[in-house]
């Protein structure tokens, strides 16, 4: 379907015809959900030898009596599979809480109100804070912000991770630039990896940042691709250290979507200093973390290769359910500008734009014919997004019928949206 120089005839023509079957799907009374990321549960079931694993031992191998308070930073073992996920030294490991999205909180709490060097470090003693924030990018993170009253600026994505030109302009002129957020591996929604050269950026931020700067480098997805032969991220640490710039950075991670969503352990990565002036604040509000589910933890997954067969066997699980999503795509836009996508090789998501001012439309039109889309704008701060054309799709959950069915929905939800739009040009 080509909208370009169409005559006004043969759109009429497709806008029937597209509305036709759009009623029929309508009747057909669909419920059919393309909404969060979460794993299906399939991929929970691959976890669940968790259940009953310890036989009651509670004791580590490193000799941490797990079922008692205290042991802040985690049990060594726990931090190792941290250091594991995040790609730096177990020693500049926390692991505490099952929720990286928790831990994200609290660091961007002790940095505002506590300050990480110190209490006269805290950003908000600084007056106005901002934040920058690629997009498309998780909604979570942007609540964060907006919670602490932080502004938010968007800068914009492109296939090697946000526009790095920009990202160093604005953190120059500006010092009340206290931080970025990062999802540097299959991004949320994008699914792009950084490149080398932006991830050695990111490290050198530090460097011509106002006081206090840090990057949030969320790396949820960094086990989780889907080929055969995944693309490798840098360690955003070691080009930290080549650069001297440790301190400006936090990393987080998770096993949620490796064992069980949210009842998994958490990691924060950071240099010493980062972890002492967070911990003087974690340690206002807790004795210890829950040490008997990392002991858990690190008998289900006790090495790198174990974490790389219950990766494998998710990306078994999950890339039929993309590949559906990006036939259908290719089918129905591979020839033509009305949408465009990437193809995530990992991750959650694959993120869809529309024609400018068309994805709420898409949206409601494929609602009202019972397939629930992440609301469009979600993606950008405050909801916001400036050309209404981002749509997120997450089809891990639905089974590879049910991603059929609300795929062919989609599609048609995106050339009826499409027609009528060109109809009234
Ligand atoms: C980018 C990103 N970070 C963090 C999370 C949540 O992680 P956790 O369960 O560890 O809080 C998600 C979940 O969708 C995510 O997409």
């Amino acid at each position: 379907m080509q909208l370009h120089n169409a005559p006004l005839e043969q759109l009429q023509t497709w806008e029937a015809e597209l509305s036709a079957k759009y009623t029929a799907f309508k009747d057909q009374k669909l419920n059919l959900d393309l909404t969060r990321g979460k794993p299906s549960s399939e991929q929970l079931d691959l976890a669940d030898a968790l259940d009953g694993i310890l036989q009651g031992n509670f004791l580590s191998a490193s000799g941490v009596d797990t079922r008692n308070y205290g042991g802040l930073d985690g049990i060594p073992e726990a931090r190792e599979l941290g250091a594991i996920l995040l790609g730096i030294p177990a020693a500049n490991v926390y692991a505490g809480g099952s929720s990286s999205l928790t831990l994200m909180h609290q660091a961007m709490m002790a940095a505002h109100f506590f300050g990480l060097e110190g209490s006269d470090s805290a950003w908000h003693k600084a007056g106005k804070v901002k934040f920058l924030c690629p997009v498309p990018g998780y909604d979570r993170h942007f609540a964060i912000c907006e919670q602490f009253g932080i502004e938010m600026i968007n800068v914009a994505m492109d296939s090697n991770g946000p526009v790095m030109a920009e990202v160093e302009a604005l953190i120059k002129a500006d010092p009340s630039i206290k931080g970025i957020w990062c999802v540097p591996k299959y991004s949320n929604p994008s699914g792009v990896v950084y490149s080398d050269e932006t991830v050695q950026r990111i490290a050198a931020l530090g460097k011509i940042a106002g006081p206090g700067f840090r990057v949030f480098w969320d790396n949820a997805y960094a086990v989780h691709d889907l080929s055969a032969n995944p693309v490798q991220l840098l360690s955003l640490f070691s080009a930290a250290q080549a650069a001297g710039t440790e301190d400006s950075i936090l990393q987080f991670g998770s096993t949620s979507k490796i064992t069980h969503a949210g009842a998994g352990v958490a990691f924060m990565g950071a240099s010493a200093a980062n972890l002492k002036g967070f911990q003087k604040v974690l340690s206002i509000l807790t004795i210890g973390p829950d040490k008997v589910n990392q002991l858990r933890h690190v008998k289900l997954i006790p090495d790198a290769t174990a974490l790389h067969n219950l990766m494998q066997q998710h990306a078994a699980i999950l890339k039929p359910r993309f590949a559906c999503v990006l036939k259908h795509l290719e089918e129905a836009f591979g020839d033509n500008d009305l949408g465009a996508w990437e193809s995530a090789d990992g991750g959650y998501f694959i993120s869809f734009d529309t024609r400018p001012g068309l994805a709420k439309e898409v949206v409601r039109l494929a609602g009202e014919a019972g397939v629930k889309l992440t609301p469009a704008g979600a993606t950008y701060p405050y909801g916001k997004d400036p050309q209404d054309t981002n749509i997120r799709i997450a089809p891990s959950v639905p089974t590879v019928p049910q991603v059929e069915s609300a795929m062919q929905v989609f599609v048609l939800c995106v050339r009826l949206a499409s027609v009528r739009q060109a109809m009234r040009a």
